[in-house]
Order: structure tokens, then sequence, then C-alpha cells
């Protein structure tokens, strides 16, 4: 079971992806929470006001400190009350940790997340220095806002929640887990524009499978992340069974 607890001024944007799908599901099912905190109703003042122009000069407008600051302390006092730890808080940010599985797996054991979504030009940087215990990005571009950044890392944290998936399996076989991209997969019919399913899959004979799909998965890493496979350790029999199935296909 998780929390989370999004920070923002677009809450619908937030809702409308979350509450969609396996992750609807997984809150219909009380095996995560979702609740936005509108940052306006936070303002200092009662009309809501919530941005300024930044000193030294630019374009735009910063979020400022205070109903960021107030917004995060009622999600706080919320988990003390409910007799719950502190909740791990992360800034959706371009200048953060670029996300990955590992950190999914690693933010998937927190009972409350607070995930902060700037917007505009951001937000003051003093309030991000006071209360987030990281900055996550989601990749080396510019987002208008941290919303869907926090939709990618919620969805990609939910999915690792027990319950969400039919079962572990369903996860830890995919693309990234062990440092590999998935074997190519297949479904009905068995020959589709003359491309045909590889015969070993089809012959049900698991063992024989499973040591097929390694290889492919090798296999596949190799031609399309490069990256990747040159951090492997590959044994001479895989290094000769991945260069074998490379050269039949
Ligand atoms: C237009 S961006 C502000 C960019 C900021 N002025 C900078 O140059 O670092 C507005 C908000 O979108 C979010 N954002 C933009 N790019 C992102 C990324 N790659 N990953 C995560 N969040 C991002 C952040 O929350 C940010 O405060």
């Amino acid at each position: 079971m998780i929390d989370y607890h999004v920070l923002t001024l677009f809450p619908d944007q937030v809702t409308t992806y979350f509450n969609t799908s396996i992750t609807g599901r997984a809150v219909t099912k009380g095996l995560v929470g979702l609740e936005c905190l509108y940052i306006r109703d936070f303002a200092t003042n009662s009309y809501g006001k919530i941005d300024d122009t930044m000193y030294g000069g630019g374009t735009g407008l910063l979020i400022q400190c205070e109903p960021v600051y107030r917004a995060w302390s009622s999600v706080v006092e919320k988990c003390e009350n409910a007799g719950k730890p502190k909740p791990h808080t992360l800034y959706m940010s371009p200048k953060g940790y670029v996300f990955d599985q590992k950190k999914a797996h690693e933010l998937a054991s927190y009972e409350d997340l607070v995930i902060i979504c700037g917007h505009y030009e951001g937000i003051d940087s003093r309030v991000i220095d006071e209360i987030c215990d990281e900055e996550i990005s989601i990749g080396d571009y510019i987002l208008t806002g941290g919303e869907t950044a926090a939709i990618v890392v919620m969805d990609a944290v939910t999915r690792l929640i027990p319950g969400v998936l039919p079962n572990e399996e369903a996860y830890t076989n995919e693309s990234h887990t062990a440092g590999l991209l998935e074997a190519p997969q297949y479904t009905k019919p068995p020959v589709w524009h003359d491309r045909e399913v590889p015969e070993v899959l089809k012959n049900g004979n698991d063992a024989l499978i499973d040591d097929y799909n390694h290889t492919a998965a090798l296999l596949e890493t190799m031609l399309k992340r490069p990256d990747m496979f040159d951090k492997l350790e590959l044994s001479e029999d895989e290094l000769k069974k991945v260069l074998a199935l490379q050269k039949s296909l």
C-alpha cells in the first residue's frame, strides 16, 4: 500500500490519467491512495495568487515558497496524526536524478510519497532545499509542468505494489529489471505477413523456452541498447548462442 500526495496547480491532469486503467483499478481496490493538493488552496492571500516575478530578472513567473510549504506541512501533519512515518518528498525537476527502474523499486518501499509538481518557471529554490528529499527528472528535456513527470513515476511505482499486477512474474520478467531488455514476444496468429513465431515457443517445453528467451533477450539488448549490453558479463556459451541466434534470423 502506498499513498501519493501530489502538490499541483493542475490536479485534473493528474487524476484524469491516474484514475484510468491498471492504476485506476489499484486506487479502486485500495492498493494505492491518491490525493491532489491544489497549491492555490494554500495561498497566503484571499485571491489565490501563488507565483511572482523572479529576483534578478528573467521571463515568466515562479511559484512561491509559502504555499508549497503549507501544502507539504498539511501532509506531514496528516501522516503524523495517523502514526505514520514522515512522507518521502520528491520534486519533479529536470535537474534531478534521471528516473529508472531501480529508483521505482526504491520509491515503492515508502508508505507515503509527496510529489511536488512545478509549473511556469518552476518553484523558488529555497522551499525545495527545505523540504525535498530528492529531485527526480524523467529525462533531459523540459516539460511545461511536473504533472506528466509525476504520472510517469507513479505509474512505474504502482505496478510494483503487491496485488496491482496478477503476480510478481508480471513485472520481474520485464525490460530493465535485470539489466536486460525483454525478449521479443508474440501472440496469435503463428504466421503474420510471412513472419513466423519461433518454433521453440510453440513446442511447450518450458526449459527450452526459458533458454531461448534468455538468449533472445540478450540479442534484443545487443541490438537495441548496446550501452546496456556492454555492461553485461556473458559466459562464452551465452555469447555463442546470441551470435548463433542473430545469424539464424
Ligand atoms: C518549464 S519547467 C521549469 C524549468 C526550469 N526553469 C529549468 O530550466 O530547470 C516547469 C516544471 O516542469 C517540471 N519539469 C520540467 N521538465 C521536467 C523533467 N524533465 N522531469 C521532471 N520534471 C520536469 C518541473 O516541475 C518544473 O518546475
